[in-house]
């Protein structure tokens, strides 16, 4: 297994930023609660410990603190932030407390050489967001680097391989911010950067063969990121042993399903089994409009149809899922951290209680960005590894109002110009997403010499970090006319496109 460092969470929102950016410099990473007992992390053999960020203050009632012994196991530490703070409280500095938190850009100079900014200039751009400030430093400390509005912005004891620093390494604001981590990892804690791809893999391939034996798995392939790449990795592990189960709702894109049976059926010679289900879903929906409505009749029919397809198979032992490394963190609850009211997100919800599998999640371990590498090295094509998002309830709740048949089939084709046109243009790798929308709304308009009444089509293509905010894309007005006038030229039933030109918040990326 690859050597590990350790990122005691002490409620930053940007936790998890510093673990893929430790990830980025190929060593492994974890993120731990804040007071992990030092016996654990010991025999977990990790090689350094990075304090993270935090809203609150040291002296605050409900603090968060570690447990003192993380000091004395022997391995280098880096504070960040409140990191810095939790340093000099516990190592027998002075914190002052401070009414007003400073955010935002500021300048730091370097001041004495340190293993931590090798190789950097002496002056650097950096993000701050602290409250209480570092006065007196510990015994055996020394400063390294001072900012406008501290001179211990940059702190270490280099014998014992403490390092501290009163800024965020691990924004992009900050420059040179991941060449200091990797100063971290690699100087001070002699990390070997043995986390590559290829080795995931091949660990990831005997640990499935071993936990899995001679037992059968099944897999719910949705033909996108996490599932495509969980399916593709334990089909190398297990082969034949693998069984995927796709659902068709009838609310799939264009061609969305040959593209799935031409990928895995044929390509990768997966044993892949399509449930037609379109009729039993779109009977359930009819005359459906309020939107969670029809989630949770599209979440209900598509677990009932996957159980009962999974019984039609035979027996399984386990239930393999795309859960990624996001999803398993419980990000520590303390007041003032956003990050800990975000909802965590559920695959199949509720199903292998029910059935009686037990679980395999290749992929628990990974961030996005390292299960689309993953995903490119077995094999899987940039359409499906670099694949926009698309909701679990799919075109039901992209039609608004009740749906039909007949709706979902101009939406279909409508959308089908739409992502033609993006992928010409090469647009479709540069958004977050983009998407048609049906509306009910009938309009007038000119057909030749006769006058139409027909439907709207509204187009939302979005730019995006995370979904959380987003903002509609500037796309080029050529590009724009070439959509609108192919849609009301092609698309039977439509004469009108409108551009959603609204940011999330306060608009959602979906309409619905
Ligand atoms: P909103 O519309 O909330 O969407 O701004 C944020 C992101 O989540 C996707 N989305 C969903 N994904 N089931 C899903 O699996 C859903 O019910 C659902 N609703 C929205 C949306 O496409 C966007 O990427």
């Amino acid at each position: 297994m690859a050597q590990t460092i350790a990122v005691l969470d002490f409620g930053s929102q940007l936790t998890q930023v510093i673990a893929r950016r430790i990830r980025e410099c190929q060593v492994y990473s974890k993120i731990y609660h804040f007071r992990t007992p030092a016996a654990q992390l010991r025999e977990e053999g990790v090689i350094g410990l990075i304090l993270s960020g935090g809203p609150q203050s040291v002296y605050a009632e409900n603090a968060p603190h570690p447990d003192p012994e993380i000091f004395k196991l022997g391995v280098p530490v880096l504070g960040i932030c409140y990191g810095v703070q939790l340093m000099g409280h516990f190592l027998g500095g002075k914190v002052a407390l401070s009414k007003a938190r400073e955010y935002g850009r500021g300048r730091l100079t370097i001041t004495h050489r340190s293993k931590l900014f090798a190789g950097l200039p002496r002056k650097l751009r950096i993000w701050n967001s602290h409250g209480d400030k570092l006065t007196k430093l510990p015994p055996g400390f020394t400063a390294t680097a001072e900012s406008d509005n501290s001179p211990f912005a940059g702190i270490e004891d280099r014998k014992r391989g403490f390092y501290g620093i009163q800024f965020h390494p691990e924004v992009f604001h900050t420059e040179r911010g991941v060449d200091m981590i990797r100063n971290f990892l690699v100087r001070v804690c002699g990390a070997k950067q043995d986390w590559t791809t290829q080795d995931f893999i091949a660990h990831a391939v005997a640990d499935l063969r071993a936990k899995v034996g001679k037992s059968r798995v099944l897999l719910g392939l949705s033909g996108g990121v996490d599932s495509s790449v969980a399916a593709a990795l334990l089909h190398k592990a297990v082969g034949r042993q693998l069984t995927c189960v796709f659902v068709d709702n009838g609310l799939l894109r264009k061609d969305e399903r040959a593209s799935v049976e031409a990928l895995y059926r044929r390509n990768f010679k997966i044993d892949l089994r399509v449930v037609d289900a379109t009729a039993l879903f779109l009977r359930r929906l009819k005359g459906v409009t309020e939107p969670e409505q029809k989630r949770k009749i599209i979440g209900r029919t598509f677990v009932e149809v996957f159980e009962k397809s999974l019984k039609s198979i035979g027996g399984a032992e386990f239930l393999g899922q795309g859960t990624l490394y996001p999803d398993v963190i419980e990000s520590v609850s303390i007041a003032g951290n956003p990050a800990s009211l975000i909802k965590t997100h559920h695959n199949v919800g509720g199903l292998p209680e029910r059935m009686k599998l037990k679980l395999v999640e290749p992929l628990r371990a990974l961030f996005k960005d390292e299960v689309r590498q993953v995903g490119a090295a077995l094999g899987l094509p940039k359409e499906v590894v670099w694949r926009q998002p698309f909701p679990g309830p799919g075109l039901g709740v992209r039609v608004m109002g009740d749906i039909t048949a007949d709706k979902l089939e101009i939406l279909r084709h409508a959308d089908a110009v739409l992502q033609d046109e993006m992928m010409k243009s090469g647009y479709y790798w540069k958004v977050w997403q983009s998407f048609a929308v049906f509306l009910p709304v009938k309009t007038v308009g000119v057909f030749g010499d006769e006058r139409t009444y027909d439907y709207v089509i509204a187009l939302r293509i979005v730019e995006s970090i995370d979904a959380m905010t987003a903002d509609w894309a500037p796309l080029p007005h050529e590009l724009l006319q070439k959509i609108s006038s192919r849609i009301t030229n092609e698309v039977r039933g439509v004469s009108r496109v409108v551009l959603d030109i609204s940011s999330k918040p306060p608009a959602t990326i979906e309409w619905e």
